[in-house]
């Protein structure tokens, strides 16, 4: 018999549907449709990795190279560099309570870290303004994206993340150098947060992806290096910002052994074992280590001083706290406007394009983040003159 197919019944679960829309392709969009047009969007950094992992691409793909599936946790040599970086650099030993598992990229280690941790409905705790890839993990995963507001200068307002642990509550989710709005949470801030979360019996994931980005001689802290942390913490670190390898696609996390088991089935299922050209690429970074990425901070500190003094001109109709890390400004405008009419007026009448403080969840009412890591220090303030007047005209 001939099953007649309804293909209009073919849709998207509705888990899915009710993922939001990744807004950085639609303001791809209209910064194509706009020639010209100067990108304070998109988060990434202005630089090459460093050329030590060219070579150790070419050795890799010259040599006899061993092209089967590698170990699903990532080649030993990379995770005991992994090791001893986190050792010297974060305070974090890694075993026995814990371990390393190399995923492509940050993104893929929070997705890892929510499908291990949670069950459908369960709860994960997302400060706001957040960044939108982990509401959107978490609603992929089936679980809930219980959104906390942050303070005025968007720092953790930890009575209230405390207030809002439920029976269903499995982790509260930090990201410091924070993406989108630059802060860094003082080492008292995550220290209590992550005995929050201990005492609570529920998870600390803390995305670290921005920790080379601090400055004024701010400390970076990452609670995983806390005594009686590892049964409970995940750490999450990104090579794409610190040595600019944001399409090699790799970063790491460390976890609660007792998580292994679960964060090994869902990688082997996912991605099987990391890449193994980018993995000879981050052994190559990690040599180099830290410094590449330092040299690289000091001029953008410039940049990010010279952002502030303009927008905090009287005659600016906008107000932004002045953050200590990574390379953004989250600006609350003075306008009834909403941010994604703003965003796109911007880009087609003033050829700048900013994204939408809404795909963060941030509670202000119009908003934008300024990203100044991508570009180099001329275009960014040409970008931001352009921004004021845009603002001046359309607010
Ligand atoms: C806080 C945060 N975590 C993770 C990522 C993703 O990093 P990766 O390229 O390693 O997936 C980003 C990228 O913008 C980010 O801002």
């Amino acid at each position: 018999m001939n099953r007649r197919v309804d293909s209009s019944s073919l849709n998207q679960s509705r888990r899915l549907a009710a993922v939001q829309a990744p807004v950085i392709p639609i303001v791809g969009r209209w910064t194509a449709e706009t020639p010209g047009t100067i990108s304070l969007g998109q988060g990434i950094v202005s630089y090459q990795p460093p050329p030590e992992t060219a070579v150790a691409v070419r050795e890799f793909g010259g040599a006899l190279a061993d092209h089967r599936y590698g170990p699903v946790e990532g080649l030993a040599t990379l995770v005991a560099a992994i090791e001893r970086k986190l050792a010297d650099e974060n305070g974090i030993p890694v075993r026995p309570g814990s371990r390393v598992v190399v995923t492509a990229g940050g993104n893929q280690a929070f997705m890892n870290a929510v499908l291990a941790i949670t069950d459908p409905g369960d709860e994960i705790i997302l400060p706001t303004p957040y960044y939108f890839n982990h509401e959107m993990a978490v609603v992929i995963a089936g679980a809930v994206a219980v959104g906390v507001p942050t303070s005025a200068d968007y720092q953790l307002d930890i009575q209230r993340l405390a207030d809002a642990i439920t029976d269903r509550t499995r982790a509260i989710v930090t990201v410091s150098p924070n993406n989108p709005t630059g802060a860094v949470y003082p080492e008292a801030a995550l220290r209590e947060l992550n005995a929050l979360c201990r005492s609570r019996g529920i998870f600390h994931i803390h995305d670290e992806a921005y920790e080379y980005f601090t400055y004024g001689g701010v400390p970076h802290f990452s609670p995983g290096s806390i005594a009686g942390a590892a049964g409970h913490t995940l750490s999450l670190y990104s090579l794409s910002k610190a040595y600019g390898m944001a399409s090699w696609r790799v970063g790491y996390m460390v976890i609660p052994d007792g998580l292994h088991d679960a964060i090994n089935k869902i990688q082997d299922t996912i991605l099987i074992c990391p890449p193994a050209v980018s993995q000879q690429a981050a052994i190559a970074a990690l040599a180099v280590g830290r410094p590449y990425a330092a040299a690289h901070v000091a001029p953008l500190d410039d940049v990010r001083r010279a952002i502030f003094a303009e927008l905090s001109r009287e005659d600016v109709p906008c107000d932004v706290p002045s953050p200590d890390g990574a390379f953004y400004y989250l600006v609350r405008v003075h306008a009834s406007l909403d941010p994604m009419t703003l965003t796109e007026r911007l880009i087609k009448e003033h050829k700048v394009a900013t994204i939408p403080g809404s795909a963060f969840a941030d509670p202000s009412r119009c908003s934008i983040r300024i990203s100044y890591g991508a570009l180099g220090a001329d275009s960014v303030m040409e970008g931001l003159r352009r921004l004021v007047t845009g603002l001046k005209a359309l607010v």
